[in-house]
Order: structure tokens, then sequence, then C-alpha cells
């Protein structure tokens, strides 16, 4: 399977900061991995330009009509957007998102031809309270619950234990192994088809000097990057070209 790395830049850079990135990172990219950018909303256009696998870090169940302030995934993939992060822990916890709601999101994406790209992972808490497994068990069927996968290219999940975002704690290797150990068998029973090719990528101050220890493990195929894919240098370490 070949390995997915995903920046996540939630609100940062400006037009001509995304140009900056674009042009230093551009020309040193092997594709030995694959690179998709999540910019804001406003400067998607210019990565689809240049080529580059652009998507949103959230969009509106629906497709069209009164939403005032909502993006529509449909016109995202009219202008050549590739996919849809979904339920990441900022949205579930500063815009009120549950699994529950995301199913509809999450149907919405697949059915425009879009990837979702659905982030699971649990709280400090959680993890001590030992709830970690099945607080995942509940994520996936309540957001993916009766979702149809044309193929595995569809669905991409993202392990992000909410207490490694922007932390600079990571999980360990075999922490973050267990839980997509986990994902993956849950997958396999929801999804009999595709759930062994559906990508899981971890995320949670992914680094470019944990990165290859992460990705060795068996059920980690790739990452979801924050603050290590704001700058050219890091995310193409993180691609693979150093
Ligand atoms: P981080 O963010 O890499 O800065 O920890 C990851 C994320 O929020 O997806």
């Amino acid at each position: 399977m070949k390995k997915l790395m995903v920046a996540n830049w939630k609100m940062n850079k400006n037009g001509n900061e995304v140009m900056e990135f674009l042009h230093a990172f551009k020309p040193k990219y092997s594709q030995k991995r694959d690179a998709w950018i999540a910019s804001q909303a406003l400067y998607l256009k210019l990565i689809i330009n240049e080529g580059v696998s652009a998507g949103l870090q959230n969009c509106s169940e629906h497709v069209s009509g009164a939403y005032t302030g909502e993006v529509s995934p449909r016109s995202f993939k009219e202008m050549g957007g590739t996919f849809v992060i979904t339920g990441h822990s900022e949205r579930r916890q500063y815009f009120n998102e549950t699994s529950r709601s995301l199913n509809a999101k999450n149907r919405t994406v697949l059915a425009e031809g879009l990837t979702a790209i659905y982030c699971v992972g649990e709280t400090l808490a959680e993890r001590e309270a030992n709830l970690t497994l099945s607080l995942i068990a509940d994520q996936i069927h309540q957001g993916l619950n009766d979702l149809s996968l044309a193929n595995e290219n569809n669905l991409v999940v993202a392990y992000e234990p909410v207490w490694a975002i922007g932390t600079g704690k990571t999980a360990t290797p075999a922490q973050a192994q267990e839980v997509h150990a986990f994902i993956r068998q849950t997958l396999k029973a929801k999804f009999p088809a595709f759930g062994d090719k559906v990508r899981i990528l971890y995320g949670g101050s992914v680094k470019p000097d944990n990165v290859e220890e992460l990705l060795s493990q068996k059920d980690i195929d790739g990452g979801l990057v924050g603050g290590a894919s704001l700058k050219p240098k890091d995310f193409l370490a993180l691609c693979g070209d150093v």
C-alpha cells in the first residue's frame, strides 16, 4: 500500500505563503509517498492549479441550498478537489461535531466522489480510564454507519489521540500500532471487500524524526500532520524526500 502524508494546515498560511510552499515543495517531491494538502478553503484552488491533491478541512453535509456560510462538497469536487477531513478533534471540541452527526457528512462526501478522511481518537482521560478501544469502535460504527464504499480509495481513517495533537507528545509506535490494528479489524468486519485496503493514518505530533518508526508499523499507512507540515523542508522529509 502506498503511504499517504496529509498536511493539515488548519487556519494557517495566507495566499503568498501557500504559493511559496508549493514552489519550494514541488520540484523536490518524488511521489514516493502520496502527498495531499488541506489548506484554508480560500486557497485550495491555488493548490489544485499546481497539480497537488487538495482537501477541505470540513464541509457541509448538504450539496446546495440555503446554508449561509457553508462549503458544498459538490462544488469542491467540481473545482478539482480530492478529499475532505471529517471529524477532526478540533471540530468535535469547538464546533460540537459528534460521530452521529458526522455520519451524514461522510455519506455526502462519498456520494460526491470525494475521499473522506474520517478522524477518530481518545482524550487523555479516556485513555487513562481504559476506554480507548471501545470509544474508537463507537466513533467508527456511528460515523461510518451504513456507508457504502465503491472502492478502498473512498475512505481513509485517521487515528489522532487528542492528547498528542499539537502537544509535542507522540503516541509510541507500539501504542499507535495497537489502535491501528484494532481499527483495521473493525474496518474489515464493517467493509469486508475493502477493509484491509483502506489507509489508516496516524496523527499527533508526527515529525521528521519520528515518522519512519511510526510508518514501519504494520498497520500505519501514513500520517495526518499539522505543525510539521507547514515547512516545505519538513513536509518533504515526511514524504521520504530529504
Ligand atoms: P500536529 O496536528 O501534527 O500539529 O500534532 C495534527 C492534526 O491536528 O491533525
